[in-house]
């Protein structure tokens, strides 16, 4: 049912939507309210609206990074704010300006076409560009923060732009301020990259490696590189429009050294990866060890191919999602001494 269709804008309101098709774990819960902003105008109508009718709102990009617990007695703002600008160049970097709906694999495929270079180790990453600052997204060895300018954000108090340089965002892996003290005070509107003309290619992970030298690549380019990831990824993980998933479920965790050290000692395979705050240990490791890998209970799983993504086989529901991902903290807390944390953003 459509509830509010005012002449003099387009703000479409409407009631009682299933959210199971914006979600990439396709959990079946409502939104009391639903509407599609194309625009900042139609968003800060949106937001006014809310403010005025005192309900809660929820901004979903592509819903490839949340899991839905409950009907949601909100307004869900699905961000479309689309536009790919080139704002300033010189000789050797370039500004492109980009609306937060525009599909994040979408840019990437611009970025490539143009031979502008610093975001083809992202690619195939679902959602939305204007989710990308929030968790600073990263994959085989690079995080957007590497590429970050500026962001444009609507506060939602008082309906102003504001801009965060990357600082203010205070990125960290797969984290920013807006997962803490700035969540839910802005709507992202556009996001600014500084991309290289002269290309720097990244391909220190081993299975980049491997996959060029299994394809005879010996020139790189940033397409060789991306389409090298592309099969790297469609390996590794579930396509989510056949089984629902969001990625990476926990986060991998930093141990302190001596904790590693320990821990190597009991579990000599035990992979650890050397950073500035300890040793990055894959939490898909420990929950393999664990005998996670696989499992199954009801219509909810862990993933048999990458234990680090948990899986809706079709009719689970978040609920017993979120009982099973404590119940792997809770195991791999007790095996290991080791706390994982949720990459996910539960609403
Ligand atoms: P959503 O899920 O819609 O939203 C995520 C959060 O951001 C929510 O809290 C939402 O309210 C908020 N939000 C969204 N848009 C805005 C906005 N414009 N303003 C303010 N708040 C906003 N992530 C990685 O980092 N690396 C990976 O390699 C990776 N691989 C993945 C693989 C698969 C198969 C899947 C399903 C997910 C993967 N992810 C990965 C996670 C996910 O793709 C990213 O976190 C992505 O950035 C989420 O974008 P989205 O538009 O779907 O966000
Ligand atoms: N592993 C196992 N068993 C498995 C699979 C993996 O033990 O079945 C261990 C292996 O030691 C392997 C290691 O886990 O070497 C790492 O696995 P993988 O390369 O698949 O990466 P990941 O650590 O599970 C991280 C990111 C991904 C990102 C990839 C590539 C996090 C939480 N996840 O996954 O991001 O795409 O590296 O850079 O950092 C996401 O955030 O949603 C996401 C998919």
């Amino acid at each position: 049912m459509l509830i509010s269709q005012d002449k003099d804008s387009s703000m479409n309101i409407l009631q009682n939507i299933s959210l199971k098709g914006y979600n990439t774990f396709g959990i079946d819960k409502k939104a009391k309210y639903f509407s599609i902003a194309k625009t900042v105008e139609e968003l800060k109508e949106l937001l006014a609206w809310a403010k005025v009718n005192a309900t809660e709102v929820l901004i979903l990009g592509g819903g490839s990074n949340i899991l839905l617990t409950q009907d949601l007695d909100f307004l869900v703002i699905k961000n479309e704010l689309e536009g790919i600008h080139v704002i300033a160049e010189n000789e050797e970097t370039i500004l492109l300006e980009v609306g937060a709906g525009v599909i994040w694999h979408d840019l990437v495929d611009y970025s490539i076409e143009h031979n502008w270079g610093g975001i083809e180790n992202l690619s195939l990453i679902p959602g939305t560009v204007g989710a990308s600052p929030m968790q600073n997204i990263g994959a085989y060895g690079v995080e957007i923060k590497e590429v970050f300018e500026s962001l444009t954000a609507l506060d939602r108090a008082d309906l102003s732009i504001k801009i965060f340089d990357a600082k203010a965002c205070q990125f960290g892996y797969r984290e920013s301020a807006f997962k803490h003290e700035l969540k839910n005070k802005f709507v992202i509107c556009s996001v600014t990259f500084r991309l290289q003309k002269n290309p720097e290619f990244k391909i220190s992970y081993g299975a980049i490696q491997e996959t060029l030298a299994e394809r005879g690549i010996k020139e790189l380019s940033l397409k060789v590189i991306s389409d090298a990831i592309i099969s790297i990824r469609k390996s590794k993980l579930p396509d989510s429009k056949v089984i629902g998933n969001a990625g990476s479920f926990f986060k991998n965790p930093t141990l302190d050294k001596s904790k590693y050290e320990e821990l190597k000692e009991k579990y000599p395979s035990i992979p650890g990866y050397e950073n500035e705050s300890g040793v990055k240990v894959p939490a898909a490791w420990l929950i393999e060890q664990a005998g996670w890998k696989g499992k199954r209970i009801g219509e909810v799983g862990v993933h048999q191919n990458q234990p680090l993504v948990l899986v809706n086989y079709g009719n689970g529901e978040g609920e017993e999602i979120v009982k099973l991902s404590k119940e792997i903290q809770r195991s791999i807390a007790e095996k290991f001494g080791v706390e994982l944390s949720p990459e996910v953003n539960f609403v």
